[in-house]
């Protein structure tokens, strides 16, 4: 089965060359239910913001390729923007080729647990099979690591992404765009004080591979203190969440950051919401109710998003 309908879903090469010439981020934004489809979707549209919907692999396994496909088309037939249709984190040939197969427009090999020759040889691997059908091929290179790996100064060299491998890792595999650590990491707990990107990493990374080459930024949730607030005000227990201000974000974007990866925003805007909706309205118990307003939360949450991230008016 492969998505049908008679507008096609995008591969990256064009909305990223766009934005990299006119400096903004797009937004890539981890599905893995109805609501949280039509939140970013409904969003994006409204926005005319361009638009990367990116399933990782559990997400996959929890919707199910059958409900995924109709998904998918769902958004397609509901909106005008481009939308690219984005493997997140694939960690093997094996599951990049089943999504290609599908028909994603782009996949992740996620190489990054592995040695760098090793982490070349299975990048080269997918890309090589993903040209052949148009498909873009995003790298990592470095490792994202939170809180309690406890990253000292003298090993952060081992972590974050060495610029000086940069170059080669992209002629050696052929990825269209890389995946980069500089202080980032998944999750809501991503700094134990002062929240800190290196900068002057990514901006050696960049100079390096030149101005038009996509770089992407995982774990770049900002986890907002009023979301977490609002999880916290209606029974929820998240302590000393931290993730990457907007501010920082913004800078990043104008050193040459051209994707944006963001899960734990939406995540603790839809369960913020849901929670508050149930816990102010105890008798009521229809899904839809609780639900609507899960997915009104994240629809103004991926507003803001694409406000930050300069990609208004891209479509
Ligand atoms: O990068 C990780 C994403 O937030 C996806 O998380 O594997 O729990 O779906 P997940
Ligand atoms: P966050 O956990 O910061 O939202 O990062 C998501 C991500 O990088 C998905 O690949
Ligand atoms: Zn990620």
């Amino acid at each position: 089965m492969m998505i049908n309908t008679d507008r096609k879903i995008l591969n990256s090469k064009e909305i990223f060359q766009k934005a990299l010439k006119e400096k903004y981020a797009i937004g890539a934004f981890n599905i893995s239910n109805l609501e949280l489809i039509q939140a970013i979707v409904e969003a994006s549209e409204e926005m005319q913001s361009p638009l990367i919907l990116q399933v990782s692999q559990k997400a996959k396994e929890y919707i199910g390729n059958n409900y995924l496909y109709k998904l998918v088309e769902g958004a397609l037939f509901s909106s005008t923007i481009p939308i690219v249709l984005h493997l997140d984190h694939g960690e093997s040939f094996d599951t990049c080729k089943e999504c290609i197969d599908m028909g994603f427009t782009s996949v992740m090999i996620d190489g990054s647990k592995y040695d760098f020759e090793k982490n070349i040889e299975l990048t080269k691997q997918v890309v090589d099979y993903a040209h052949n059908f148009g498909v873009s091929v995003e790298g990592e290179l470095g490792k994202l690591s939170g809180v309690e790996d406890d990253i000292s100064i003298e090993n952060i060299d081992a972590i974050y992404t060495d610029p000086d491998k940069v170059k080669e890792f992209i002629e050696r595999t052929g990825c269209d765009s890389l995946a980069v650590a500089i202080g980032t990491s998944h999750g809501a707990y991503k700094f134990k004080n002062e929240p800190k990107l290196d900068l002057k990493r990514l901006k050696k990374i960049k100079d390096l591979v030149g101005q038009d080459y996509p770089i992407v930024l995982h774990g770049a949730s900002s986890v907002l203190s009023d979301l977490v607030k609002l999880n916290n005000d209606f029974g929820g227990k998240i302590e000393d969440a931290l993730g990457v201000p907007e501010d920082i974000l913004i800078e990043a974007i104008k050193l040459g950051v051209t994707k944006i990866n963001v899960d734990t925003d939406l995540r603790l805007a839809f369960s913020g919401a849901v929670r508050q909706y149930l816990s102010q309205n105890k008798s009521e118990f229809d899904p839809r109710k609780y639900l609507s307003a899960g997915r009104n939360s994240v629809k103004e949450l991926v507003k803001r998003k694409i406000k930050i991230f300069g990609s208004e008016n891209k479509a």
